[in-house]
């Protein structure tokens, strides 16, 4: 198993993956609406796009995607596990790495959690420092971690 930069083939996993989620898993805690803004927001094209402003990295595992995390500066988004292998410690494996990755150049992280995942981001030593809302991704919880 490893986690490795993302290429433009890996786009398509991706998308599965992240779909997989939001319509499996983050559909509990959204609205039909935000989860169908976030499904546009994940097509292949939108990931191949975003792939050129941030880093994108892929967890992998006998050739297999089965996870994904995204850093921009101090800050970490879109990670998603696939939900076959949720509560393995992967999702907190690529936390880990990012946070190795973001350490080098600041001193702490932000996260805008998933309504999902606040509980998972809390056990990780992150703490809320407010609530977000937005009409396209719907409610977050801006949290941080100190180093
Ligand atoms: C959030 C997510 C990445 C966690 O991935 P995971 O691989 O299952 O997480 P881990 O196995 O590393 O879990 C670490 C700990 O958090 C707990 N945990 C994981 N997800 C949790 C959740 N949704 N609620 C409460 N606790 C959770 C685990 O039980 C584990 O606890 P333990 O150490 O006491 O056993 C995964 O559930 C996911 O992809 N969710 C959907 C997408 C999403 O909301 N992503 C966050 C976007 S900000």
């Amino acid at each position: 198993m490893k986690i490795r930069k993302f290429k433009l083939d890996d786009a398509k996993e991706l998308n599965v993956i992240i779909s997989d989620c939001l319509l499996n898993v983050n559909s509990k805690d959204y609205s039909k609406k935000v989860i169908s803004n976030m499904l546009s927001h994940y097509s292949i094209s939108k990931i191949i796009t975003s792939s050129k402003e941030k880093n994108i990295y892929v967890l992998e595992d006998l050739n297999k995607i089965i996870g994904t995390i995204c850093i921009s500066e101090n800050q970490i988004y879109s990670l998603y596990v696939s939900p076959f292998s949720f509560k393995k410690g992967l999702g907190s494996k690529l936390v880990f790495f990012a946070e190795e990755e973001i350490k080098k150049n600041f001193s702490s992280v932000i996260i805008y959690s998933s309504l999902t995942a606040i509980n998972f981001y809390s056990k990780l030593g992150y703490k809320k420092i407010k609530n977000h809302n937005s009409d396209f991704f719907g409610s977050s919880i801006k949290m941080e971690k100190l180093f």
